[in-house]
């Protein structure tokens, strides 16, 4: 923004999920994903046909890696142009098996779409378009044509009054051809590889080449220092002197004889609105899923996100975490960045210590770029063997994952979170970008640097558990270096929490049929609390049900609250951490003759149980 109208909102908090919470609620709360969202995803950019993309989901499940989500690129396309399929690589009769193969066996496909439309008469969404009057103009009135993947492109006008016609026509001819799970939004700054209205007078069989092939390099518009529009006096920094430099430049006309200058920022927003409005009138009782660049306050009720082209660095891996954490606060809390990293070759020891990390995101999705060495999580043993043990905790916590998603589209409150949230009295906490929790009761550290196999975690007071073997550490708002092996990353539960948890299976929808557990933590008193949300995950108008959990004097309450979703698997476990030395266990009035007790590191683990979780009960521990 470089001026204009401001209207200033103030956020009084108190806390910082107060500020988000009334933030969210004066630009939306964020939308409800589709319940499969939050198991692994798999992407690249360069893949060569469908049928290697066949082979990369065939290669996971022989890894016994849990794989969630085929995604394809714009490699799919006919020569790149939306609503296509390349006919020798990617045959459409082809893309239909594939879906029907992963929707056999619960998994997911999702691909791109880029609002870059060919400037081809002989393209029908660019005639139809044309033919509407649904593309953004120059000043003299004629469309104004940049440069992207299919060569020189207009795009769309979300201002213009038939473009979501258009639009939603469009897409609905795509997915009449392959009913795709969930949608891509890419390069909707709108990014643009020229300057200004580049093909312009050029014939329509005119194909460039991408500039940074060209030989020599193509020559653009020259600079015109003078006109404000296009280098206003008040910049933003921008190393291109020319702020229009590679996106929809800010003299073209939208509908109404407004200037881009004034609208730019919105562009990936009205995309957004746009694109969903056709995916729910298209499925109205379906959560879509839809992923987009380019943002803005409010989109988080549209989309979700990933932060874009990063590099295959240990310093990447690192930014990744204070990104995922901004968004959080932008209500935008189903984000991640690209596993193992984007443009460069991602490193074995990269990329295993970038899926300990990725596990945790959000939206947890691998992708590279074109060109660069396979990343897939299977191409190392190392990585294979991180990957499996940072996701089974994933998958084991997806209900966990999945109440905190909800506490977001109730009050925004972010899932990933930084501990100066949960912690705001600890001025350490303040700068600290190398840790985040998941809700309030799971902190990850991670290793974030070459070579090391040892982290420096920081523990504000109270007491926390190692995931893996139950054992407390005392937290006394210091660091303590945990060991960290290339394959393992340190997980540990916060005393006073109750974590809902599931037996992890491959795919969530073979998780979501397996028993429950709870993961109780106790604090200091011996207490600890917590909720689990459900509902059938796929549907706006399903029943849902909220279960209040809460530990103390040796007995566990679970009482659903409110819904009548039924739940149907029952909870068989209850994992008591920092509570040693059970001997008996009872359910409400019955004896629980059957229930297993172990005990191990100060910790009790019962099992053989079968509650029903739509019923309020009691266990005692003795
Ligand atoms: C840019 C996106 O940021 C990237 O994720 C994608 O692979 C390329 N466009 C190609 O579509």
């Amino acid at each position: 923004m470089l001026g204009g109208t401001a209207d200033f909102y103030f956020f009084n908090g108190p806390t910082a999920l107060d500020v988000i919470d009334q933030y969210t609620e004066l630009v939306g709360r964020p939308n409800r994903i589709p319940y499969w969202a939050l198991g692994f995803q798999n992407c690249r950019y360069g893949y060569k046909s469908v049928y290697e993309v066949n082979d990369v989901i065939a290669n996971y499940s022989k890894a016994n890696i849990p794989l969630e989500v085929a995604w394809t690129d714009i490699d799919y396309m006919d020569r790149t142009r939306d609503f296509t399929f390349d006919p020798v690589n990617f045959p459409l009769s082809e893309m239909k098996k594939q879906l029907e193969y992963l929707h056999a066996h619960n998994q997911k496909m999702v691909l791109m779409t880029n609002p870059a439309i060919q400037r081809n008469s002989t393209y029908d969404p660019y005639a139809r378009g044309l033919e509407k009057n649904v593309f953004v103009k120059n000043a003299d009135g004629s469309v104004f044509v940049g440069q992207v993947w299919p060569g020189y492109t207009a795009f769309p006008d979300w201002f213009a009054p038939n473009t979501q016609s258009w639009w939603s026509g469009e897409l609905k001819r795509y997915f009449d051809d392959l009913a795709i799970d969930g949608m891509w939004i890419d390069m909707n700054e709108a990014a643009s590889f020229c300057t200004g209205s580049c093909g312009s007078g050029i014939p329509d069989d005119v194909v460039p080449q991408l500039p940074w092939e060209a030989n020599p390099p193509p020559v653009y518009r020259p600079l015109d220092t003078g006109n404000k529009i296009l280098v206003p006096p008040y910049t933003i920094h921008n190393p291109w002197v020319e702020l229009s430099n590679k996106t929809i430049e800010t003299t073209a006309v939208h509908a109404n004889g407004v200037l881009d200058y004034h609208v730019h920022n919105l562009y990936g927003l009205m995309m957004s609105t746009a694109t969903r409005k056709f995916l729910t009138s298209y499925r109205p009782n379906t959560r879509p899923f839809l992923l987009s660049r380019s943002t803005f306050a409010g989109s988080g009720a549209l989309v979700n996100h990933w932060t874009g082209d990063n590099e295959s660095s240990f310093r990447d891996l690192h930014v990744s975490i204070a990104s995922m954490l901004d968004f959080g606060i932008f209500g935008i809390p189903m984000v991640g960045a690209d596993i193992c990293g984007f443009n460069r070759n991602a490193t074995e020891e990269l990329c295993a210590r970038w899926i300990e990390v990725g596990a945790f995101y959000p939206f947890s999705r691998n992708h590279n770029a074109i060109g660069e060495k396979p990343q897939e999580l299977y191409r190392w043993e190392s990585v294979a063997e991180a990957s499996r043990r940072a996701l089974a905790i994933r998958y084991a916590l997806l209900p966990y994952f999945y109440t905190n998603y909800q506490r977001a589209v109730e009050n925004g409150w972010p899932v990933a979170r930084p501990l100066v949230f949960q912690y705001p009295e600890i001025a350490a906490t303040a700068g600290n970008d190398k840790q985040f929790l998941i809700g309030d009761g799971l902190l990850i550290s991670p290793v974030l640097t070459q070579g090391a196999t040892t982290v420096d975690a920081f523990f504000p007071k109270g007491v926390w558990y190692d995931w893996y073997t139950h054992k407390a550490v005392k937290g006394e708002n210091k660091e303590v270096t945990l060991d960290a092996p290339l394959e393992h990353v340190n997980v540990h539960v916060r005393g006073g929490s109750i974590l809902p948890a599931q037996v992890p299976a491959m795919t969530t929808t073979d998780s979501r049929k397996n028993d429950y557990y709870l993961v109780v933590a106790v604090d200091e008193k011996n207490r600890a609390s917590g909720r689990l949300y459900l509902d059938d995950g796929e549907t706006f108008d399903t029943p849902h049900r909220w279960i209040s959990l809460e530990y103390k004097n040796g007995k566990l309450s679970i009482s659903p609250d409110s819904g009548s979703y039924n739940v149907a698997p029952k909870l068989s476990k209850v994992v008591l951490l920092g509570v040693d030395g059970v001997k008996s266990v009872r359910v409400e009035n019955s004896k629980q003759s059957s229930a297993k007790i172990s005990l191990e590191n100060g910790s009790t683990t019962v099992e053989g149980l079968s509650i029903d979780l739509n019923k309020r009960s009691t266990v005692s521990f003795k």
